[in-house]
């Protein structure tokens, strides 16, 4: 088993990245001794593991909650529910939320945890690639608004994420390949090494060797880890761990969230990222023809469906989190493991790299 630590100061908690974490009952001892306890998951993962962890817990106060699977139940509806069953059973303010599955229940839950009587502890055992990597960790919760994802939401960090590698066994290959996306990302924007370790290591990720996946997720951890200690709030650095993000938002709402998963339209942005860094003169062509050759690896899209247009993707940018002052701050690469943020992107070379990918989408 690894740990990692987030450094928070009195907020640091542990990531613990192993196989067989969600029957280890001397960690849950530890983590829930004798409060009450909700775990919170959906109806995919309660058959597969809810009953393990449940027989890993703590005799007592341990009580479940199942929502329904998928991004269209992050609603306030259901995070209110979670809160109503936690009046029923008469939880108290000293009582611990867990987290069981993807990004969806974590980041509904979490702001549950957020919200309940102003604040309580929360656990996250993320059972996808991408909630292992990227969003159990750091402390952004959201429930979403119609009007727009992740609108309402609060950062509260976690007293602890487990990260099970054993789950990833029934995780569909699909799901694999998007959560790949967020570990390559790690390696383009700060972990140059680590991009070239991916290099050499796809196949057997793909393959899902335990001991390759259990090193992907440490090191993209710890990547993580260190961005957040630096910038819990996003004033600043944080930003870079939404490379992609703002073109992946576009193509995401451009296909009204039915086509491509949020890994794969990152994925994409990535690409859009290093391109329109190219045009700009801050990344040369072969570091271009490798970060695409590692998402074509990692069976990810590198081509945009034709129902897009440029119009229309570039008004999408635009009401992405990511603008401040009506200005669009874009993170752009300096190198494979040097990304920056800039609003200085001229707006005729981001034009031409959301044609080219729709060119490239039209001629192939
Ligand atoms: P998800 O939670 O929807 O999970 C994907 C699918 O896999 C679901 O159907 C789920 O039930 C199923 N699943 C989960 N674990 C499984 C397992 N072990 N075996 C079989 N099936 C399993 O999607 P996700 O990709 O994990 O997360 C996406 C969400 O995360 C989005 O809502 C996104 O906004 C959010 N997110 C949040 C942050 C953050 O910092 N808070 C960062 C990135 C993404
Ligand atoms: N997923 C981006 C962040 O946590 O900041």
């Amino acid at each position: 088993m690894q740990q990692i630590t987030v450094d928070l100061g009195s907020r640091s908690y542990p990531i613990f990245i192993g196989e067989g974490l969600l029957s280890c009952r001397d960690l849950w001892r530890e983590l829930i001794g004798t409060s009450q306890a909700m775990i919170v998951t959906n109806t995919t993962i309660e058959p597969l593991y809810l009953a393990r962890l449940m027989q890993a817990m703590p005799q007592g106060n341990v009580k479940s909650f199942v929502i329904p699977d998928g991004e269209s139940y992050k609603t306030l509806a259901v995070m209110h529910d979670i809160i109503t069953q936690l009046l029923k059973q008469k939880f108290s303010r000293d009582c611990c939320l867990i987290a069981l599955g993807g990004g969806v229940v974590g980041d509904i839950t979490g702001f549950a945890a957020a919200c309940y009587q102003r604040g309580v502890r929360i656990v996250q055992v993320p059972t996808t690639l991408l909630s292992q990597v990227d969003s159990s960790v750091g402390g952004k919760t959201a429930v979403n608004h119609e009007l727009g994802k992740n609108m309402i939401g609060a950062f509260h960090q976690p007293v602890a994420v487990m990260a099970d590698i054993e789950v990833l066994a029934s995780l569909p290959d699909r799901e694999l390949r998007a959560g790949l996306a967020e570990v390559i990302k790690y390696g383009i924007i700060r972990d140059s090494n680590f991009f070239a370790w991916l290099e050499s290591n796809i196949a057997k990720l793909l393959s899902r060797d335990s001991s390759c996946l259990a090193y992907a997720i440490e090191r993209s951890c710890i990547n993580k880890a260190e961005v957040v200690a630096e910038d819990e709030l996003e004033d600043g650095v944080r930003a870079i761990l939404n490379l992609g993000h703002t073109f992946g938002h576009a193509i995401e709402t451009g296909l009204n969230y039915k086509v491509w998963l949020h890994g794969e339209a990152v994925s994409m942005g990535m690409l859009m990222a290093a391109d329109l860094s190219n045009r700009l003169g801050m990344l040369g062509k072969e570091n271009v023809h490798r970060i695409r050759s590692l998402l074509e690896h990692a069976g990810l899209p590198v081509v945009l469906p034709d129902s897009l247009d440029v119009e229309r993707l570039r008004e999408l940018m635009s009401v992405d989190k990511k603008v401040r002052n009506g200005k669009l701050f874009l993170v752009l690469l300096k190198g494979v493991g040097h990304a920056v943020v800039t609003d200085e992107a001229p707006e005729d070379a981001l034009k031409e790299t959301l044609k080219s990918f729709l060119s490239t989408s039209a001629n192939s």
